[in-house]
């Protein structure tokens, strides 16, 4: 069967078989185990000198992963239940993750000891493009694993990542639910700030997303001196972000398509990008890339439109990547359905910004 070695399942054996999905469905793949040496090469192993300690909940394909890696954190525990971002998530750090975190079983394999609990819960019942519906929804209760884990295992600090329509959603009465459960429940004292890619990441693309930073505060006395990053300079265009060569066919608009026309004239400048909005084209007009989103993935209409030397095209997966910061030369995009990987790449964060705001968070441990 799919599994291995007393239920290790080695990443190999995961990433080449179609069947995993169902035994996840099943849950018999739950042992924590560190899936490194089964593979050959991984582009960002797990760090043997490491500063600090975290866990990554709903994992997608790694942007805290990767960003506190980066600086010095060890992994100890990932859970992500979607098999497609499990096989982005494994191809570039060498390790399965767990499955749906509702499960008490999967829970039940997370480290006593950790010291950040990293999270961008699901959004979609709390944006606009969602059902409106907050807490009542079942997604929404999500936040109540996520408490239930604070409680149990007492992490220094806690992050999340939500979108920005989180603080006005049900009138505020959800983002009160969220800060009310961490500081008056829990004993936490939370620090929050909409940050927008453009502005702090040196990153090119239109993003608002809520970042909340929660400290125990008995655990760590400086909480107080934590700020979010200052704003930096938007040094690079989306040019920086764009491939220069030819792309595959698939993402150019044919002169046969039948909204060709209006492309080509609502498609005028190389600088801009542009988005299809139902019937029309809105041309995005501050120089940067629109949001990225997760229905990016489902029927195209999303995707940014750019006019290149070779056509009018959708931006292409990696270039998706590119502009959350994923270093594209290194991180592995693996070789599955294009609808797929913008769906991960809109659900993602921006890596880099979540790179500084840890950085932040380091600095008051
Ligand atoms: C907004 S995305 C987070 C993406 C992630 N921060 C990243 O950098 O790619 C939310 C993720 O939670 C996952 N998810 C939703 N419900 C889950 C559950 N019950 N257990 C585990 N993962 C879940 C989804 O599949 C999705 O990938």
């Amino acid at each position: 069967m799919f599994q291995e070695k007393n239920d290790v399942i080695t990443a190999k054996s995961f990433v080449s078989n179609k069947h995993f999905e169902t035994n996840i469905t099943n849950g018999s793949i739950v042992k924590p185990i560190n899936f490194i040496n089964e593979f050959e090469i991984v582009p960002f192993p797990p760090i043997d000198n490491y500063n600090f300690t975290f866990i990554d909940l709903f994992a997608g394909i790694g942007g805290f992963r990767l960003a506190l890696q980066n600086i010095g954190g060890k992994c100890l525990y990932t859970s992500e239940w979607n098999s497609d971002a499990k096989i982005t998530y494994s191809l570039n750090f060498g390790e399965v993750p767990f499955g749906d975190i509702t499960n008490d079983l999967n829970k039940s394999y997370i480290p006593q000891s950790f010291e950040i609990l990293c999270a961008g819960f699901p959004c979609q019942a709390f944006s606009i493009a969602g059902y409106r519906k907050g807490f009542a929804d079942t997604r929404g209760t999500l936040f109540f694993d996520i408490e239930q884990i604070v409680e149990r295992h007492r992490p220094k600090v806690v992050f999340l990542e939500n979108v920005k329509n989180l603080v006005s959603h049900d009138k505020g009465n959800t983002f009160k639910t969220i800060i009310e459960t961490l500081e008056d429940k829990l004993g936490y004292k939370t620090f929050a700030k909409v940050l927008n890619t453009a502005d702090y990441a040196n990153v090119p693309q239109n993003r608002e997303r809520i970042f909340i930073v929660a400290f125990d505060t008995a655990q760590v006395q400086n909480f107080k001196k934590f700020q979010f990053p200052q704003p930096i300079r938007l040094t690079k265009s989306i040019h920086d972000f764009l491939e220069k060569e030819k792309q595959d066919d698939i993402f150019y608009y044919k002169e046969n398509h039948p909204y060709y026309t209006k492309l080509e004239k609502s498609i005028i400048s190389k600088d801009t990008m542009y988005q299809w909005r139902r019937t029309y084209v809105r041309e995005n007009k501050s120089n940067l890339c629109p949001t990225l989103t997760a229905n990016m993935g489902s029927g195209g209409h999303n995707v940014p439109l750019i006019k290149d030397n070779f056509g009018i095209r959708k931006l292409t997966p990696k270039e998706c990547f590119a502009l959350q910061g994923y270093p594209i030369d290194k991180y592995i995009i693996p070789n599955i359905a294009n609808s797929k990987l913008y769906m991960q790449a809109g659900n993602s964060v921006t890596t880099t910004l979540v790179e500084r705001i840890a950085n932040q968070i380091i600095k008051v441990l």
